[in-house]
């Protein structure tokens, strides 16, 4: 693991296919003893994904963490989308990276645009304007010409464009495994790294012509 200490992180949870990654990346985080913080904001829409794809339902939000990861948690706060006002909509509050997962193209027009109307756009435009780490892990297939555009968009200001696409050469079993390795690769970009993430190496084959 890098030796990265204390950092602060922000989730966005927007309505996109992919709850389980959300869910995933929050189970690791709160793990994580370099993280000493996660806020976590969760979009009306994605609230409702997290209700069709794994059964969490909304209710009190500030009871949402703990529903997300089944025991009750200590690094993660939830706060308002609407709430424009939060702490991580200024950039004099600092964050060392937010990822947005899954992000729909909605929300990815949005931040590729500048749109602050809600919190996790706006938190996501304070990140691109401080120079800060933005991933954002869209998801929808196929994609148009106006996501596209809106992925150049949003790489060229700054943001990591990590479409959420599962890798199968660490030979998966399970849809946990797909799933633990995206967002081991998700966590990488935003400087910490999991040493359960599996590292290509290179074949036995391409190895021997190497020598
Ligand atoms: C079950 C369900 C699945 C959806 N899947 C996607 C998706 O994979 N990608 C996407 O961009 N939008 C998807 N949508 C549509 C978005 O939720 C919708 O555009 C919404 O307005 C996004 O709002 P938000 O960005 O504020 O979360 C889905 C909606 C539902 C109800």
């Amino acid at each position: 693991m890098a030796d990265t200490q204390e950092q602060i992180v922000t989730v966005g949870v927007t309505g996109a296919s992919g709850a389980i990654l959300a869910q995933k990346t929050l189970v690791l985080l709160e793990e994580d003893p370099r993280v000493a913080g996660v806020h976590l904001v969760v979009s009306e829409a994605g609230q409702r994904l997290l209700t069709e794809e794994l059964g969490i339902t909304s209710g009190d939000i500030k009871q949402l963490p703990s529903r997300i990861l089944g025991h009750p948690v200590a690094k993660i706060d939830v706060l308002p989308n609407k709430d424009v006002g939060a702490s991580i909509a200024s950039g004099s509050y600092v964050v060392d990276a937010m990822v947005v997962i899954p992000c729909s193209m909605g929300a990815l027009g949005a931040i590729a645009h500048g749109i602050s109307d809600d919190l996790v756009s706006r938190a996501a435009d304070v990140m691109l304007k401080e120079g800060r780490k933005l991933v954002l892990c869209v998801r929808d297939t196929p994609v148009s010409r106006v996501h596209l555009e809106n992925m150049l968009r949003a790489q060229q200001a700054g943001a990591v464009i990590m479409p959420a696409v599962p890798a199968f050469y660490h030979h998966p079993k399970t849809i946990d495994d797909l799933v633990t390795q995206y967002v081991c690769r998700v966590l990488a970009q935003m400087g910490l790294a999991q040493d359960k993430m599996y590292r290509w190496m290179g074949t036995p084959a391409s190895k021997k012509a190497e020598a």
